[in-house]
């Protein structure tokens, strides 16, 4: 039989991966990658390393790894570079970061120590609690797109890549509203050139990325390329975006229990979150500007999932709360509590509590590495804007306009892994299964 599937290139070359924001998550994710490749610790958590995918009727037993299935950059052709506001080194940012141990960094310190970042397109108008001295300086902010674009075709030369990647690892911005300037690309380009407050660092890592058809991913939950101007200029270069916000911690708790209990009918009349965090982004999340953007993107899922105006007997008004709370000694391990007021038959009431005491770091790490992959993969497949099927692994998942997003980890695994069958020319799964019973 032959297979239609899409053409997909072949990932041949190095893939560079670049990365504003040389934090806890991007230099666990960067250590992480190189002790993995040293055999010293295994990528769990990671889809594109470990998961697996079925093919065909349950009776074929057809299974493959995900990365036997779709031609996926290696780990060994993966380059690093990134930009900080301030001058640590990968090592020593790792160091600072506190996520990993020494032993392991020291392991790998030869290939992270090389690591230094480049001046950073950085204002205390966005991210009021850091003050770093790494920043570049131009007379605006076009030319400091210019200097990002240059930063990145003098990485290209150096390290010989054949393609590249964008993830912001960066601190969460300021909550901002798409405005005038962002809806379409000569307005934008204007703002750019006349420094207007609407464009925030973020949106000019991402516009000098789509300009050089990089893809770009959003792992902080900033508006950056979530406006009309930047997903139309990805649409017309060619260039796979996603975001925004990476799913770790209590949120992907959420999107794993209320999609269980709404599958059950079970009512719900609270869920109160609250979390102590020590580390940098938990002392940026300290400013309530820079909360807001993030309280946003953590309240948006119960709402999404439940669809309260569908059933408005279970999920009609329940009340939603999130706090965050910086606590200096707790550092990147986050400790979070939730209380779940929910009802059952004959609205009787019960109560569940979590006390995930989890690592972020460790938690976002494996999805920057995917998100690095599964971007290559979509531009090698022709694939252009917003790639839904990566919602998987955001707290807000960018989409269409007038589409609401897709929450429920459980049809994002399934959309995700449905994209990768169709991009190879296999039957979509429906879990229809009648077959099996004629
Ligand atoms: N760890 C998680 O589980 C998780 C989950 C979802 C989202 N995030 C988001 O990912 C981002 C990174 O998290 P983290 O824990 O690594 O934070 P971090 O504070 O350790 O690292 C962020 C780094 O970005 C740098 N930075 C800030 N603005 C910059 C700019 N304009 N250009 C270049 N660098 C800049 C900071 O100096 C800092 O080193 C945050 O926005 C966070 O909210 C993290």
């Amino acid at each position: 039989m032959v297979k239609k599937g899409v053409k997909i290139e072949e990932p041949s070359g190095k893939l560079g991966v670049l990365i504003p924001g040389l934090g806890a998550v991007s230099t666990t994710f960067i250590s992480g990658v190189e002790a993995i490749k040293r055999k010293i610790a295994q990528p769990i958590g990671s889809l594109t390393q470990l998961g697996t995918i079925r093919l065909g009727k349950r009776t074929e037993r057809r299974v493959p790894k995900i990365h036997d299935f779709v031609p996926l950059a290696s780990l060994n052709d993966l380059v690093f570079g990134g930009w900080d506001i301030y001058e640590d080194n990968c090592y020593e940012s790792a160091a600072k970061a506190g996520v990993l141990e020494k032993t392991l960094l020291d392991a790998v310190r030869p290939d992270i120590e090389k690591i230094k970042p480049w001046r950073a397109v950085f204002s205390q108008d966005y991210v009021k609690r850091l003050h770093g001295p790494n920043v570049k300086s131009g007379k605006n902010k076009m030319e400091l797109a210019e200097q990002v674009m240059d930063d990145i075709e003098q990485f290209r030369e150096t390290n010989k890549v054949s393609r590249l990647v964008m993830v912001w690892c960066g601190s969460t911005e300021v909550y901002m509203k798409p405005e005038a300037a962002h809806a379409s690309l000569p307005a934008f380009e204007k703002a750019l050139r006349e420094n207007d407050r609407a464009i925030a660092p973020s949106m000019v890592y991402a516009y000098a990325a789509l300009c050089k058809r990089i893809p770009f991913a959003n792992g902080a939950p900033n508006l950056t390329v979530d406006v009309p101007a930047l997903t139309q200029l990805a649409q017309e270069k060619g260039v796979p975006i996603c975001g925004k916000d990476f799913k770790t911690g209590q949120t992907l708790m959420k999107t794993i229990l209320a999609p269980g209990f709404k599958s059950r009918m079970l009512g719900l009349k609270g869920w109160f979150s609250t979390n102590i965090l020590g580390n940098r982004d938990g002392e940026v999340l300290d400013d309530p500007d820079s909360f807001k953007t993030k309280e946003e993107s953590k309240l948006s899922v119960l709402d999404q999932i439940l669809q309260p105006d569908l059933y408005p007997d279970l999920y009609k008004d329940f009340t939603h709360k999130v706090r965050i709370h910086y606590y200096p000694p707790r550092g990147d391990n986050k400790e979070g509590w939730d209380n779940i007021d929910i009802y059952g038959w004959l609205g009787y009431p019960m109560q569940i509590k979590i006390n995930f005491l989890c690592r972020d770091s460790i938690l976002a790490a494996p999805i920057v590495l995917d998100l690095v992959l599964f971007l290559d993969l979509a531009q090698r497949c022709g694939m252009r804007g917003i790639q839904e099927w990566l919602s998987f692994y955001f707290k807000s998942p960018m989409c269409a306009a007038g589409l609401y997003p897709e929450h429920d980890l459980f049809i994002q695994l399934m959309k995700l892994k449905n994209t990768l069958r169709y991009l190879r020319g296999e039957d979509l799964i429906t879990h229809l299964g009648m077959e099996y019973y004629d």
